[in-house]
């Protein structure tokens, strides 16, 4: 089924300059990219984006690095694009869960600063497309 999914390339990647890297993986994994965009975080998109997390202890410093520099916002469709885009992406802990192979395994090595997002379910897809791209069309 073709679904589509949010993706960060989080401001982490951008500084590293692995934009280049975490696109050509999409794109080599047959995804395809339907908007792109080059951005800085506001406040109201990052707590928006990350409401779930609003009591965990690292909410603080997740909005203060999501929104501390450029970020590179896409929307990916495919065959089950969020599972697809998750496995790129691997675990969200880089050592522990992350194995090499994927882009977290391959080049990060904090929770945090983890590189890239990907939405965990059609719901979260569709309410993470809607804040970060509102004009899209389906
Ligand atoms: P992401 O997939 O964007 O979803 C939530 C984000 O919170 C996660 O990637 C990490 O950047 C961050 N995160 C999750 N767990 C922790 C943690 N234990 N400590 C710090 N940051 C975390």
């Amino acid at each position: 089924m073709t679904e589509r999914t949010l993706v960060l390339a989080k401001p982490d990647a951008v500084a590293r300059g692995l934009v280049g890297e975490i696109i050509r993986r999409i794109e080599a994994k047959g995804l395809t990219i339907v908007a792109l965009d080059l951005r800085t975080a506001t406040e109201e998109v990052a707590a928006g984006h990350y409401a779930e997390h609003d009591s965990k202890p690292f909410y603080g410093s997740l909005i203060e690095f999501i929104t501390s520099g450029p970020l590179v916002a896409a929307v990916v469709e495919g065959p089950r694009a969020i599972a697809a885009w998750r496995q790129l992406a691997g675990g969200t802990d880089p050592v522990d869960k992350a194995t090499p192979g994927t882009i977290r395994g391959d080049f990060a090595l904090e929770t945090q600063n983890n590189l890239v997002h990907g939405s965990d379910s059609p719901e979260s897809a569709a309410r993470e497309i809607a804040l970060w791209f509102p004009g899209l069309e389906g």
